[in-house]
């Protein structure tokens, strides 16, 4: 078994946004064929696909009504297997979506599981003839659900449910359930997926008098699909969605027996929270506050992602402030988030977004980038529920941004005009010729990053320059030491770095290589730019 998550660079991507081959107005997997030439010039190893098996898509996807095919507006099962067949020839890992903590209603387990209590799948969703068990359990999409129960005049019971009312929750009580996953993971694993995303994982078990996450019944099932992973496939990973606090989510990596990876679900709003502020603060405490992970294990470190940003796991004073600074607009919140992509969020400054970008890609752990954020892509938070941030990839300045050839009317979302982020301003195209867009400075970044897996695997060690606006930490490896100082701020800033113990060493600057003045007793001097950041590595003396 070897550790590749700890080198990859993930690349979330839709296949219903990414491109259409076909004219039908939807992305498929035939058009994501297409576009693999791009995804590998941007440097990325490893790709992450949201759901695309059959469903009714009220929850986009998250709401599966069979988990062994594929939705026919994507695609056939072939051409799923093509695809992933041709990522693997390039050397690209792909993971795919285990949303096994609820089904669709339209599953035909629910459907069978409502006809009555004697179906023979009566008891594998969570049914009771009332609404106030479980009352410790809160309600997550707090803008669309009032309960976690909803009654259902076919079973005349209630049932249970996490998310959206026509998302029933399983009951992993239920032996079959527990197998029936398995089966699932199977499935796909056979077909070779390199990773499993288990969506949703701290809500599988119910039980009386608890909060009904993270129950040690849940993580029993996790060792258990891990183990069945591990004795029959190689090579391949299980990372958490688990949106919880860091003593919680480390618990999902056991002891090196449950998950090997989890996102990072702290350390997402207080890079922004930092950024705005000026302050490192916010960043070094979230680090430091992290607990260690066994060593096979991995955070994934994101900035956004097909969701709102979430603010459950920040206390309520900085939410205010997340909400104030970053959402002025009700309209850009959504439950306890903000439904906004990353330029936006940042006021659309290309040194913000690189000054974020180059903390994903240097911060401890495996970075996830969401597909158009590389372009800096806006959203349209007009459309409902988080849509406005699943809009489809622009490509060009063509009808629908060249991501299909279909009637304006038939998209299954609009792309994006506003007049600031309009496609035809926007788009892959127009940044592939210009040597200084964000596209292609991206993909140096990125690069740079390929070249030092010091950066995904070694120590994390703090500086403490008297200068709070500057983050300086070390990123180290027994042969390579990397030192990453950052300006939070938007003036330019002084900051002096007790560097001694690296006296004689000669700091080089990553994207230039440029040598600069050598390490001495005294401390070490630098000037930043606004919001601007340097990446050394401390050469040998
Ligand atoms: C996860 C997904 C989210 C989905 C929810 C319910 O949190 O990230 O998009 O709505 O699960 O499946």
């Amino acid at each position: 078994m070897s550790d590749w998550y700890k080198d990859a660079i993930i690349y979330q991507l839709h296949v219903r946004a990414f491109r259409d081959s076909d004219g039908s107005g939807t992305g498929d997997f035939r058009g994501m064929l297409e576009k693999l030439d791009y995804i590998q010039e941007l440097g990325v190893n490893c790709l992450w696909l949201m759901p695309f098996y059959p469903s009714p898509l009220k929850d986009d996807g998250y709401d599966i009504s069979d988990y062994c095919a594929v939705h026919p507006d994507y695609g056939t099962l072939g051409d799923f297997q093509e695809f992933l067949n041709e990522a693997h020839r390039r050397g690209m890992r792909v993971i795919t979506e285990l949303v096994l903590n609820h089904t669709s209603d339209q599953h035909p387990w629910f459907r069978d599981s409502r006809q009555s209590p004697e179906s023979s799948c009566r008891d594998w969703y969570v049914w009771s003839t009332t609404h106030n068990r479980y009352r410790q359990a809160r309600v997550i999409f707090l803008d669309t659900e009032v309960s976690n129960w909803t009654w259902d005049p076919a079973a005349d019971a209630y049932y249970w449910h996490r998310f959206f009312s026509h998302q029933p929750d399983l009951n992993y009580d239920n032996p079959s359930v527990q197998e029936a996953i398995l089966d699932v993971a199977r499935f796909w694993l056979d077909r070779g997926v390199d990773g499993l995303r288990l969506d949703a994982v701290p809500y599988l078990f119910e039980r009386e008098g608890t909060s009904c996450e993270n129950l040690p019944e849940t993580h029993a099932f996790v060792r258990r699909l891990r183990r069945f992973m591990d004795e029959r496939y190689g090579d391949r990973m299980l990372l958490a969605e688990a949106n919880q606090r860091p003593e919680d989510l480390c618990a999902y990596f056991g002891e090196g027996d449950e998950f090997h990876a989890a996102f990072h679900f702290t350390l997402m709003p207080r890079m922004f929270m930092a950024i705005r502020r000026e302050d490192r603060q916010p960043i070094v405490d979230a680090v430091i506050q992290t607990p260690q992970a066994p060593s096979t294990c991995q955070w994934v470190i994101f900035l956004r992602n097909h969701d709102e940003l979430t603010l459950e796991m920040v206390t309520e004073e900085e939410r205010a402030y997340m909400q104030a600074e970053y959402a002025r607009e009700p309209r850009m919140r959504l439950h306890l988030g903000i439904r906004r992509r990353l330029a936006p969020l940042l006021d659309n400054s290309r040194r913000r977004i690189e000054v974020l970008n180059s903390l994903l890609l240097s911060l401890p752990g495996t970075p996830s980038i969401y597909y158009g954020d590389e372009i800096g892509m806006g959203d349209n938070f007009y459309l409902g529920d988080r849509l406005g941030v699943r809009t489809p990839m622009q490509w060009n300045s063509d009808r629908n941004a060249g991501f299909s050839s279909a009637n304006r009317q038939q998209l299954f979302l609009p792309v994006v005009v506003d007049p600031e982020f309009h496609y035809e301003a926007v788009n892959v195209e127009a940044q592939q010729r210009n040597p200084a867009s964000l596209l292609n400075w991206m993909r140096r970044v990125i690069g740079i990053r390929q070249r030092f897996p010091v950066l995904g695997r070694g120590a994390v060690e703090f500086l403490e320059p008297a200068n709070l606006k500057v983050l300086a930490y070390l990123r180290t490896d027994p042969e390579t030491t990397i030192l990453c100082v950052v300006n939070l701020s938007r003036y330019a800033q002084p900051c002096e770095l007790d560097l001694r113990r690296f006296s004689g060493r000669k700091p080089v600057e990553l994207f230039g290589n440029t040598m600069f003045p050598p390490i001495g007793e005294l401390p070490y001097f630098l000037t930043l730019g606004p919001h601007s950041f340097y990446w050394f590595r401390l050469s040998g003396p």
